[in-house]
């Protein structure tokens, strides 16, 4: 193959803006997909994605486009998520490209993430394109968004196609642009092999199949291939590319990005950002890989059932296959069992792991709510990090507390910014900046207690704009806050899953809400309940939960013994999701209970 017609790019945009719409476009005019077998958004392959309607996992194809020219290129485009959560995932596809179609809504404009995503492409030194999307749409205003990108973002859209990604149209040009303004790879195919590893999936017949960009150099079927990272060496069984399906080849050749299989039995070989190269004739040094990306928020997963320990277990290992930013330890909780502390990136991710769990492995969990990690000073001059609120030390053992910190820009019209200046003091928030983006819209810019954010943020945000606001964030740096636990103890007893960790100005009014939540949430049983929150053994706050149970089979005055089955069977189904903590049923919302307060 021609070097100079492959062109390697990905579309990046904010959440929503058409990048997946634009890619099922892409794939159906390069006919890459027949008109039958188009699935709406092919790339999002996960069932998961598909419903949600958002990209999590990266994913390549390979197609072959007849330019204008009359020339035929090979195009690989690479998918990337959207979500804040996924920027990790979002970098690594980026280096495995030279361009990036740059997505913007045209009734929208430019959101938080379309200049997060910018600022990645630009660090991996990526030629940008810029396209607006949505023009069929009455409220958009193509030359508004034009404009607003060369002021905000300084890149020329003279040229920039305005197309429908919905309808297809001019997305021809868009195709045109990525032939004449992203550059073919540079890489040296008579060089030492140099791959890139941007993504691994799990085949339980073939073992990991890795997807990697050839820098330099080639793979081929047989070749002894060896990771730079820890030397582990395999032979090249299978290798190829995907259109989307699975299309086998003989070799990958410098400037593709495909994949290869070769009975590697452990993910743990393949580290993504790792390079590969060749056995017999190694490069000598190995491509510049990714920064190691950390879980930003916890939470405990335990099954309802206590005899499904194990079956969590191996799901959470299967996941993890695929999941590399996925963590997680066994723990115990004296309220729920044996389950375990798992890391995420970030609360979406929490909630795309939680649901693959219980829909791909068939469990029933209760979740725990998030938490960040906080440092806990304690007074013989050491530190603790604590990921589980209830594993915070006694008061008199802790000399100070520190809590993450995120510098969050959010973007905003102009007639919300002070509600949104009113909700994140609310949420003890610190003013840093802002700044116009045009006549009607400024970036805010705050920092604010990431543990803030994990707890409902993100929804105030939205509802106090009606949607129109937009968040990115990073994290800066841990501060000291005058944080305490909180305790809750259902009928005297106190049940650690419920701990969590508040500021002390804050503590009254979330144990006030925390308490009558639970009354509504946890089902009156045969005695009444005292709901308590309570810091530092002081009872702050308190409810009773009436006893009353609920005869369901009153209902029925008949004598039909199916009928009154199917009550208890409808009863059975409604308890699935309890967990018996010492005397008290509780619901799983209960334990989320804490994030949908005021
Ligand atoms: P993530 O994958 O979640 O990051 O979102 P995305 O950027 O891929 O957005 P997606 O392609 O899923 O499109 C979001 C919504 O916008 C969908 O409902 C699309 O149907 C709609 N949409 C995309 N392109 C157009 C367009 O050109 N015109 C109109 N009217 N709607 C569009």
């Amino acid at each position: 193959m021609d070097q100079s017609k492959i062109r390697n790019f990905s579309i990046i945009a904010h959440i929503d803006h058409g990048k997946s719409t634009l890619a099922d476009r892409i794939l159906e005019m390069t006919e890459t997909v027949q008109h039958r077998e188009m699935v709406d958004q092919i790339l999002d392959s996960l069932d998961l994605e598909r419903e949600r309607g958002i990209t999590i996992k990266l994913n390549a194809v390979q197609l072959k486009y007849k330019a204008k020219d009359g020339e035929e290129y090979v195009f690989h485009l690479i998918d990337t998520p959207g979500h804040v959560d996924f920027t990790y995932e979002v970098s690594r596809s980026l280096a495995a490209c030279e361009g990036a179609v740059l997505v913007v809504d045209a009734a929208q404009g430019i959101e938080a993430q379309t200049l997060a995503n910018v600022y990645l492409a630009l660090d991996n030194d990526l030629e940008i394109v810029p396209v607006i999307n949505k023009i069929d749409l009455p409220s958009a205003q193509p030359e508004v968004v034009k404009e607003e990108i060369e002021n905000v973002i300084g890149l020329d859209c003279t040229e920039a196609p305005l197309i429908s990604a919905k309808t297809g149209l001019n997305v021809q040009d868009v195709l045109e642009e990525v032939v004449k303004k992203i550059p073919a790879p540079a890489g040296d195919p008579q060089a030492p092999l140099k791959a890139l590893v941007f993504d691994s999936v799990y085949d339980s017949y073939r073992g990991v199949i890795v997807f990697v960009r050839v820098k330099d150099g080639r793979i081929q079927v047989g070749d002894k291939i060896r990771f730079m990272n820890n030397q582990a060496e395999y032979e090249v069984l299978e290798c190829g590319v995907r259109n989307p399906k699975e299309v086998k080849l003989d070799a990958l050749e410098c400037g593709e990005v495909g994949w290869f299989a070769a009975s590697i039995k452990s993910v743990q070989d393949v580290s993504v950002g790792a390079t590969v190269t060749k056995a017999d004739n190694p490069a000598n040094e190995a491509l510049p890989g990714y920064r190691k990306m950390n879980p930003m928020v916890y939470c405990g997963l335990y099954p309802t059932d206590s005899a499904k320990y194990n079956d969590l277990r191996d799901a959470l290992e299967k996941l993890k296959l695929n999941d590399a930013s996925l963590q997680f330890e066994a723990e115990t909780s004296q309220a729920l069992g044996f389950g375990f502390r798992c890391g995420f990136l970030g609360l979406l991710h929490m909630d795309v792991v939680q649901e693959r769990l219980e829909r791909e492995y068939n469990l029933s969990l209760i979740a725990t709510a998030p938490s960040v990690i906080y440092h806990c000073y304690l007074t013989d001059g050491s530190m603790v990090k604590i990921d589980n609120p209830a594993h915070l030390p006694e008061v008199q053992r802790i000399e100070r507390l520190e809590e993450p910190y995120v510098t969050a820009n959010i973007m905003v019209p102009n007639e919300y910014i002070g509600a949104v200046m009113e909700l994140c003091q609310n949420k003890r928030g610190i003013y840093k900046d802002m700044h116009y983006i045009d006549a009607n819209r400024n970036t805010l810019e705050y920092e604010i207690p990431l543990g803030e954010i994990v707890f409902d943020f993100f929804d105030k945000l939205k509802s106090c704009t009606k949607g129109y606001a937009s968040l990115d964030y990073e994290i800066s740096e841990y501060k000291k806050s005058d944080l305490v636990k909180m305790d809750i103890l259902l009928n005297g007893e106190l049940i650690d899953a419920l701990s969590i960790i508040v500021h002390r100005d804050f503590a009254y009014t979330r144990g006030n809400s925390i308490t009558v939540k639970l009354k509504e949430l946890i089902p009156k049983q045969q005695f009444e309940i005292p709901v308590q929150a309570a810091v530092n053994g002081k009872i702050i706050a308190r409810t009773n939960i009436k006893s009353l149970r609920k005869n369901v089979l009153a209902k029925c005055y008949g004598g039909d013994i199916s009928r009154k089955k199917k009550l208890l069977e409808k009863q059975k189904e409604g308890k699935k999701r309890m967990k018996a903590v010492g005397s008290v049923e509780i619901p799983q919302e209960a334990f989320m209970a804490v994030l949908s307060m005021d």
